[in-house]
Order: C-alpha cells, then structure tokens, then sequence
C-alpha cells in the first residue's frame, strides 16, 4: 500500500538524453469536465492550472502524457438552464463549449483534447460500459418514491425541493441534507415541501429506476484503494465511508431529461454523473481518432496494461472518482484509474467566492487584466499535496508575483543581458566564469524535478526562487557594471554574464511547467525554442542571444483593483 502521494518508482532521474521510447511512462491525465451551463471560474482554474503544470513537466520530462478534458453536457441543470433561455439544450452546449474551449486556451491550459459527453463515442462507450455490467449482473432494478412536480411534470432531483428539516425543523433545507443540523435524509421526508421549480406542493410518486451494484463490490474497492495513488487524508476519508454500508447506485433518471437513454428504454437516461466520468474515456478515443490512432484505445484501457491514468478532481466529486467509476471500469473489463489527485476548494480573499457578494473574479475577465501567469505562479506556489482550500489574497498575489518572478528571476537576466547585448555583440562567452554555481544548479534539478512528480508544486517553486536569490547573489558579488568601466576585463564580463545568463536559462526552464507563456518569452531572448528538462545539463556557450525586452512586468494596485467584482 501506498503510505503517501509517491508516484516514483526508482527510475535514473538524470539522464542527460530524453528517454528511449521503450522507458517513456504513458500517462493519461484528466481535470474533472466542467458542466456546460455556465462560464469558468476560477476554481476551474486551479484545478486545470495544477493538472497543467504536472502534465507540463511529465512531456519536459520526456514521457508521454496525454491531457484530455470535456464538457459535462447532460443532466437536468442544463436542460432547465435552456429551457430559461428559450435555446435547446444542444444550442446551449455549443455555446458553452466554445467559450470554455476559448478561456482553457487563455490561460495556456494545454488539453490535448476538449471534447463534450453529449458525442457518438460517449454514447457508444456508456452503452457498451453499462451492457458489460447488466452481463455481470450487476445492474438491479428497483421502485422508489420520489416527489413529483405535478405541474411541471417530472421528477424533483435534491436541489429542486426545498422543506422543512424532518430532523430539526430548519426551513428552507434541501431534499438531500440539513445545512442547520446535517443531518441526510430522503426527500421524501422533508416537511411541507415545495418545488424550486413550480413553487407547487409535489407529490409523492413511485418510478422504476436502475442500480449499479456497488453494495456487492467492497472488498474490490479496498483492493483499489490500497493499490492506488490516493492522498493520505482523502485515503481515510474513503474509509470512513467504506466502514458504514456501501449502497448501491442510482443511474436512471426519468423523463423529461437531457442526456443519453438507457438501452432498452424509451423514457429512462443515464444519470449524468454516470456519463461524465466515462467522457474522459470519449474524449482521449476522440483525440486517438483525430489522430489516426484509433486503434490504440483498447490496448490502452487493457485492465492490465502498463500505462497509467491519473483524474484530478475537487474534494467535493471523491466519491464518485474513487468508489463509483473504478469499480465501474474494472467490473466493464478496463483499466481502473491508477491515482486520484484531490485539491480543496479556492476562495478569494478568504472568503468564499460568491458572485451575489461582489467577492468574485470572472475567468474570462481576469484575462482582461493580467496575463495568466501570474495566477497561474500564484496557484503553483501554494499547492501541494493537501487538501485544505487555497486563498487568492490579492496583496500576497501582486506581492509574491513581483517579488519572486519580477525582482528575482527576470532581474537576473534584465541586470546581465544588456552587457551581452552592448559590448560582446550578443555573444556568450566560450567558458563559464563559475561553473560550480551552474552545476550546482543542475543538481539542484534533481530535487526540484521530484518535487513537480510528487506534486509538491510549492515546493519545487520555493527552491527555484531560493536558487533566483543566488543567482542575484552572485551577480551582485561580481559587479559587472564595475568591471565593465576597467579595460581588460572585458573577458571577464562576458563570462560572468554568461553564468548568469545559464543560470536565468537553468531556471527558465524549472519554470516552463508553471509560467510557459512568460518563459517563452525568456526562450526567445536565448534564441532556443526546443528545450526540455534535460537540457538543463548542457550550458549555453558561444551562442548567439537576442536584444533583451523586459519579460514581466509588475503588477501594480490598479490591476487588483480591475479584478475584484468583475
Ligand atoms: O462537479 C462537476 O463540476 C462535474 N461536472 C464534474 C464531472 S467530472 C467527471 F466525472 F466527469
Ligand atoms: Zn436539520
């Protein structure tokens, strides 16, 4: 069993080559798809930008990983939400799914594909997953009692009901649980309940609906869970639940609907929660297919093939990613997810984000004002492994950015470049002045490089900037703009900078992962676009560079100001 987030098996870190095909990991990562109802926010954005980075570094690192994602299209939120709009479902999928195709690629989340549930393939693989399980007999039918909106004419899910708390009388509580005493309970039972949607009095209604098993599957679970890559608390969370009794699974839904029918059915649909998950499957046989490469989905699902698939998701959706879909995998004879990397939630200046409070920040909008990456540093410095929510606090925001990318990092080479630039006709020098700091960089890499497979991006990040300290250290102990004003030293001049320039280099390339728009930039300067993390070990030498631009800029109060309420 794994005691921890440990996903390294002893294989050589530094190899000065990328890998041989043979030794390349092939890795399939997914952030959970987001329902297409609505625009991003940016919690979407924490979890894309954290599953970004990892994916980042596992292609700099040499493996093959694919990153694939969709929207969630199904379910009664979108239908009702089209309905409002006076659109089809469909119409209102479409839209959504090209403003959050264009937000993605704003903020340099780079999906291999973005595909939808609502598609031929995920409607083929949900037949085919759920036929499989009807075949191991593990689909159950059942009657139960649900409230009905007569007036409206379907079934009231949880959240379309609102009553009084059977167990302490509280007002106003949904039909799923108390928020006054927590209690959970049937909505059935909830006191004089009223439809969110008519405003009526539903009534109670019996309907046949469709079971997954998964009462049947506990000691398969455990074995999942004690093989897989799971965080230590989210591990002990699933065992709690695993110790009470494991109930099985509502995948129906009645009519009216927006999703896929159950076979066999003419009025019962596939719960989106059962469809969503398998859009991951969807979408990489959509990617696969654009590529040509269709034929690769079945060795890849293999339950016992060598390659590894990894979904990031919130702590809100454990449940469902590590009890519901593996056993549903493994019982359809595929490949159970290898890991789940659960986040906590993200609130804005300590508080939750809430846009009827005014304390909120629109995806989209934030583009407006600042580039990406400075959000995008932000979030990486402060995740690691945990659980535990994470606070944009907008003056540590503009202060950790400009003090660790702009007064650090890009300082180093806005100090030294222009030595370079002006007096050796932008050319390194043939020798490192000191090539014990530059190597000890590269060792520095080694750590840095598990600390990014280990997903401990604030760590990596905070020993890349203690590196940036001593490289403006060292810069500082040499004083080229001192020794430039004395003839003869020139040599000397260029070589310094050209250390300082490999260091910049060294750690332009640690950041790539998490800044790859403002590390372009910094690769444009040292006239090198095809890097990767092994090239850390070969210095820059006798090479050209281009004019220096300043590559980041500082954030200042009325950037902060732009972003809050918008
Ligand atoms: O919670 C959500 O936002 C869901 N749309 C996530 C689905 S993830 C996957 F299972 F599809
Ligand atoms: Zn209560």
């Amino acid at each position: 069993m794994f005691s921890n987030w440990v996903i390294i098996t002893k294989r050589p870190y530094f190899n000065p080559t990328m890998k041989q095909d043979s030794e390349k990991r092939s890795i399939l990562v997914t952030s959970a798809l987001p329902y297409a109802n609505a625009p991003l926010h940016l919690g979407h954005i924490l979890e894309h930008t954290q599953t970004d980075i990892w994916v980042r570094f596992q292609r700099m690192y040499g493996n093959n990983c694919i990153y694939v994602c969709a929207d969630d299209a199904h379910g009664t939120p979108i239908m009702l939400k089209a309905e409002e709009l006076d659109i089809s479902p469909e119409e209102l999928i479409d839209e959504i799914y090209q403003d959050h195709k264009a937000t993605f690629e704003g903020y340099r989340i780079s999906h291999d594909n973005f595909h939808t549930t609502h598609s031929e393939e995920n409607k083929i693989l949900s037949e085919r997953i759920y036929n499989s399980l009807n075949e191991k007999s593990l689909i159950d039918k059942k009657i139960i009692n649900q409230l009905y909106d007569t007036k409206k004419e379907m079934f009231l899910a949880d959240r379309y009901v609102k009553g009084s708390c059977p167990n302490c009388g509280a007002q106003e509580q949904y039909g799923d649980n108390c928020e006054k005493c927590s209690a959970t309970y049937n909505a059935i039972d909830l006191i004089d309940p009223v439809s969110v949607i008519s405003g009526t009095t539903p009534i109670i209604s019996e309907s046949e609906h469709i079971f997954f098993k998964l009462s049947q599957l506990k000691d398969q679970i455990t074995t999942w869970l004690d093989e897989s890559h799971i965080q230590n608390p989210v591990r002990n969370k699933l065992n709690e639940w695993l110790e009470g009794d494991l109930k099985d699974w509502d995948i129906s839904r009645d009519n009216p609907y927006f999703g896929f029918l159950i076979p066999g059915y003419e009025d019962k649909y596939f719960y989106v929660w059962l469809d969503a998950p398998i859009g991951y499957l969807a979408s990489h046989l959509n990617y696969l297919s654009k590529n040509n490469d269709e034929s690769k989905f079945e060795d890849f699902w293999e339950p016992d093939s060598q390659n590894e698939i990894f979904h990031f998701i919130g702590k809100d959706i454990m449940y469902f990613h590590a009890l519901f879909f593996p056993m549903i995998l493994l019982n359809a004879n595929l490949k159970s997810p290898s890991g789940v990397f659960v986040h906590g939630f993200l609130t804005l200046n300590g508080e939750k984000m809430s846009k009827s409070r005014g304390n909120f920040i629109s995806a989209k909008n934030y583009l407006n004002t600042l580039d990406p990456d400075y959000l995008r540093y932000f979030m990486g410095s402060k995740l690691g492994t945990g659980v535990d929510d994470i606070d944009l606090n907008l003056e540590d925001f503009k202060q950790k950015v400009n003090s660790d990318l702009v007064n650090k990092y890009a300082n180093i080479a806005s100090r030294t470049a222009k030595f370079i630039n002006n007096h050796f006709k932008d050319t390194l020098s043939t020798e490192l002045d000191t090539p014990e700091l530059v190597e000890e960089f590269v060792e520095a890499s080694i750590k840095i490089s598990e600390s990014y497979e280990n997903l401990e991006f604030s760590k990596a990040l905070k020993e890349i900037m203690s590196l940036a300290d001593k490289a403006n250290q060292y810069v500082d102990s040499k004083e080229p703009w001192i020794l430039i004003k004395k003839e003869g030293n020139e040599e000397q001049v260029q070589s310094i900078c050209t250390t300082a320039i490999n260091l910049f280099r060294i750690l332009t390339i640690m950041l790539s992962p998490v800044i790859p728009g403002f590390t372009q930039v910094a690769k444009d300067f040292l006239n090198e676009q095809e890097t990767n993390w092994h090239s850390i070990n070969d210095p820059l030498l006798s090479k050209k560079v281009k004019k220096f631009k300043p590559i980041i800029t500082r954030i200042d109060e009325n950037h902060i100001n732009n972003l809050i309420g918008n």
